[in-house]
């Protein structure tokens, strides 16, 4: 065993249980809009404030990674016109929010399919990514085009083609192997998902991931949601008792 490093004998450690990887599912913009009589971009628009808040806020915190659900591989069927709107507020996210994020030692991390988007966007996200790869601080990943399932079929393929070029015997396919090729094989354990809007299910969001995270439904509506609801959930996240099957 290695032997403990100084700061896990501190008090504190004890009695505060940080999550090192939160994941959120940010739901509820639509209907956030709607009670106040307003079109669903004004609660897009809220979202991206939100999530300001609460990523400054996680890095306060001193939280390692926070990956966000912002476009799901099932939102293409939205309106057209919504679609649209999403990816002009990304554009404009990009644009408004990039430089903080390099000044801030953020790792910006994509997770999903996003090469699907418009070349333009593409090439800005790579940009982005590209301009924080030097970064050494916490972790930021944004999921964009992601569903669960494809990502696992994504590797299953990868897992095929090494087994048929010979680089791999069927043995050696394991939990870590198929790890190893997830889009979130450089973020750490996911320890806390929250969804927002009082919805309880995971709609295609780090099925593999969330094996033994805690899970956490709030009723808050994602533009809503704040420094003071992350505290909140943070806290209930230091109340849960974690098995991992053993006693
Ligand atoms: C979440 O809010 C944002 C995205 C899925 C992009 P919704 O747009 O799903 O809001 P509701 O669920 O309709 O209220
Ligand atoms: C999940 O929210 C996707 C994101 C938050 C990006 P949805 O609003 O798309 O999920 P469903 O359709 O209610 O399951
Ligand atoms: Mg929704």
């Amino acid at each position: 065993m290695k032997p403990a490093a100084a700061t896990d004998l501190a008090p504190a450690a004890a009695t505060v249980a940080l999550p090192r990887h939160v994941a959120i599912i940010m739901d509820g913009n639509g209907r956030w809009a709607k009670k106040r009589h307003l079109p669903r971009l004004a609660g897009h628009k809220m979202g991206v404030e939100a999530v300001r808040k609460v990523t400054r806020a996680g890095r306060a915190m001193g939280i390692e990674a926070m990956t966000l659900y912002a476009f799901s591989s099932e939102n293409w069927r939205r309106p057209e016109e919504e679609v649209g709107d999403l990816m002009g507020l990304l554009r404009h996210f990009i644009r408004s929010d990039l430089d903080e994020l390099v000044r801030e030692n953020v790792r910006l991390r994509v997770i999903g399919d996003y090469r699907r988007f418009s070349p333009d966007l593409v090439a800005m996200i790579d940009d982005a990514t590209g301009r924080t790869s030097a970064n050494t601080g916490p972790l930021l990943a944004i999921a964009l085009n992601y569903g669960s399932q494809a990502e696992l079929a994504g590797v299953a393929q990868e897992l095929a083609r090494r087994v048929r070029d010979g680089a791999m015997a069927i043995e050696d396919i394991d939990t870590q192997a198929i790890e190893n090729l997830l889009d979130t094989h450089d973020l750490p354990p996911l320890d806390l998902l929250i969804r927002t809007s009082g919805e309880q299910r995971l709609s295609n969001f780090l099925l593999w991931q969330a094996a033994y995270a805690e899970l956490l439904f709030v009723d808050t509506l994602w533009p809503d949601f704040d420094a003071e609801t992350l505290s909140q959930a943070i806290a209930a996240f230091g109340r849960r008792q974690r098995r991992f099957g053993g006693l």
